[in-house]
């Protein structure tokens, strides 16, 4: 029996960190790179012996494993047997663009494929968020929803997601600072400045809100300019609390100064991505100032493709 599951990136555009702390976050699938899972697999109650056999050189091998025991075991599947598993990917961890999330998203859907289940969206992100846990120990639940529910979402922890409109006439440019960064020890850091900071962050993710609150109206009403400034101020704020490092600040800088309408870090910061807004007509412009810069990877998202996907 074969199983296949697949899940794309995401991005978030406003609120990260901040949403681990009860903010509100926006966040977009990145459907240009993605996971895709295969599992064969014979699982025999009978045998008390798993092997678990990845195919591929693949860097999550552990994670993979772990989050495996964990599925099946919540899915009441026996964890006995042999099982094969095959990773494709083009997201890589430490880049913040949901390469564990998108692990978790797909390996849920390959599960579920091979026993013959069909589970809604809002129930393969509640698995995955139990497997994103094995990862990030304190997720928000942003990344696995996002990733499973495959559409813009304004996202705050314990709530339930809603999709919003997202129809810019605009690029976001992703542009890779190349260091890897743990989202768990950013996150983690983050709490520490909270528990030595408490009045300071208080302020700061009351604005953090506000900015987030503000983008979600920009992107509603096409206001490019409106959310470009929205990613700047977010990005200061990101900056405050230490979620910003020397590579991303270079590249953030290098997309302002070829004329970008906002630029910032996303999700855990500390290195992986910046994302840069601009223009239609800037955008190449914008592109070479980011590989000037030292940008290892650029991907292009369309921001007109989420026109109407509410
Ligand atoms: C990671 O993509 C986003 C963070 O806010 C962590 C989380 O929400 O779990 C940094």
């Amino acid at each position: 029996m074969i199983g296949r599951g697949r899940a794309p990136g995401k991005v978030i555009l406003a609120g990260e960190h901040f949403v681990v702390h009860g903010g509100p976050a926006i966040a977009l699938p990145v459907r240009a790179v993605r996971k895709e899972i295969e599992i064969d697999a014979r699982l025999d109650p009978y045998d008390h012996t798993l092997e678990l056999r990845i195919m591929d050189a693949f860097p999550e091998h552990d994670t993979l494993r772990e989050m495996l025991v964990t599925l099946l075991g919540a899915l009441v599947i026996p964890t006995t047997g042999e099982i094969r598993i095959t990773v494709r990917s083009d997201l890589t961890p430490g880049a913040h663009l949901g390469s564990s999330a998108a692990l978790a998203v797909a390996l849920v859907r390959a599960v579920l494929d091979f026993r013959g289940l069909e589970y809604p969206d809002d129930e393969v992100a509640r698995l995955a968020f139990e497997l994103e846990r094995i990862v990030h120990k304190n997720p928000s639940g942003i990344d696995n929803t996002v990733i499973a529910l495959d559409r813009p979402i304004w996202f705050r922890k314990g709530h339930t997601p809603e999709p919003i409109a997202c129809g810019l006439d605009a690029t976001l440019l992703l542009a890779d600072t190349g260091v890897a960064s743990s989202t768990a020890e950013v996150v983690a850091r983050v709490g520490d400045f909270r528990r030595e900071n408490a009045e300071r962050f208080a302020r700061l993710i009351a604005e953090a809100e506000a900015v987030t609150t503000r983008l979600r109206a920009a992107l509603a009403t096409g206001d490019a300019r409106g959310a470009g400034e929205c990613l700047d101020h977010n990005q200061a704020l990101l900056a405050e609390v230490g979620t910003s490092s020397p590579e991303l600040e270079s590249l953030i800088a290098a997309a302002r100064a070829a004329g970008a309408l906002g630029a910032k870090l996303t999700g855990g910061g500390g290195g992986g991505n910046a994302i840069a807004l601009a223009a239609p007509e800037a955008a190449a412009r914008v592109k070479s100032a980011l590989v000037a810069a030292g940008a290892r990877g650029l991907l292009e998202v369309p921001l007109a493709d989420f026109a109407g996907s509410r």
